[in-house]
């Protein structure tokens, strides 16, 4: 092709090109605000993490966080899979992480009914252990783990969702409750202050301001703290959605678990855009969902900052929504989008109205 012909269409090309860059350089810049700077004199803000989240959403967690969850990386299926075989590597690498940038950690999880490996309530003959076999275990295992990170982990998820959410008091199907009985609560609580006299102990559910489990939360905390239990806070997980739990029963057991003196902390918040129940799916998020979100998310936070006596902590269960466990709970492989910054880690609706109070 002739130079002559093409040109007057690279002229053209050109000075769209230098229009635009001028259209763009004046174009005012949306300062983005630290989550974590502008909830300073409130509680710290959290994130739970993984070794990829922390590579491929460094500078987010970097930014907008004080505080990270291990995802699964402390769970007892990932530290000890084999009696005796420890691999730290993974929780190693979060806790360097945190250290290198000055951020808390929150350990994440001693003693709960999954995620602990069949090994652990098995003998050799294959025959349930001992209630002393699994006592040494137990003890075993916490000190290892809280005795490791002793200084750098600040707080424990000690026990993990022990209290029924049907008939009963106790989940009954839990392999630690079916060979201790109640008290493998009480003494893993026992065997992480030991290992960690510093370190502030939790007990962590779900479904924790539902009225009925609240009160059976309440029940097992108040007699934990009667006994002398060393027990410090409750941490609500918060896996909550766009249309429930109400304010109010998020109230009320705020309320209720502060008034036996413990610290109450929102350990694994995130706020999904279907019901409970809904199986319906989308591929791109609707508008008037991501509105509902926002909503939402600014009257819970309204009411974590009214109660910031309290609250001692908010961790969000991810940090943007192309990484989110949601993805796959309820519903296998059905896109979700529950957190504060979208699937190209831009902040979404629901991040400007929890940074924008008066
Ligand atoms: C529970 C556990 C977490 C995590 C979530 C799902 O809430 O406490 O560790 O496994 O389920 O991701």
């Amino acid at each position: 092709m002739k130079l002559i012909r093409v040109l007057p269409v690279l002229m053209v090309f050109v000075l769209l090109s230098a229009l635009l860059q001028v259209t763009k350089a004046s174009e005012p810049q949306v300062q983005v605000p630290s989550l974590g700077q502008v909830y300073k004199e409130y509680f710290p803000i959290g994130a739970a993490v993984n070794s990829r989240t922390l590579l491929t959403h460094r500078d987010l967690i970097k930014k907008h966080f004080g505080s990270v969850t291990a995802e699964n990386e402390m769970k007892f299926d990932h530290i000890q899979p084999f009696e005796g075989v420890y691999t730290f590597d993974r929780a190693d690498e979060i806790v360097d992480f945190a250290r290198e940038n000055d951020l808390m950690v929150r350990g994440h999880t001693l003693v709960w009914h999954n995620q602990a490996p069949a090994w652990v309530f098995k003998g050799d003959n294959g025959e349930p252990v001992s209630r002393a076999v699994l006592l040494h275990r137990m003890k075993e295992h916490i000190h290892a783990v809280v005795g490791r990170y002793k200084g750098a982990v600040y707080a424990w998820d000690v026990v993990n969702e022990a209290v029924s959410d049907r008939e009963g008091f106790l989940r009954a199907d839990s392999p630690w409750y079916k060979i201790l009985g109640e008290d493998y609560i009480a003494k893993a609580f026992e065997y992480a202050h030991e290992a960690d006299p510093e370190a502030k102990l939790f007990y962590n559910d779900y479904n924790a301001v539902n009225p009925d489990k609240r009160d059976k939360i309440y029940k097992l905390l108040k007699s934990l703290l009667d006994r002398g239990v060393p027990v410090h806070g409750i941490g609500i997980q918060a896996h909550w959605d766009i249309y429930g739990p109400s304010l109010a029963d998020i109230e009320a057991a705020i309320k209720k678990y502060a008034s036996l003196g413990l610290e109450v902390q929102i350990t694994e918040l995130d706020v999904s855009l279907f019901a409970w129940g809904d199986k319906s799916s989308f591929t791109e998020p609707p508008q008037e969902f991501l509105e509902k979100q926002a909503r939402r998310y600014r009257e819970l936070f309204e009411l974590f900052r009214k109660h910031s006596d309290v609250i001692t902590g908010v961790t969000f269960w991810g940090i943007a929504d192309d990484s989110t466990w949601k993805d796959d709970f309820p519903v296998k492989g059905r896109n979700d989008w529950p957190l504060l910054f979208d699937d190209n880690h831009q902040p979404k609706k629901c991040f400007w109205e929890i940074v924008n109070f008066d």
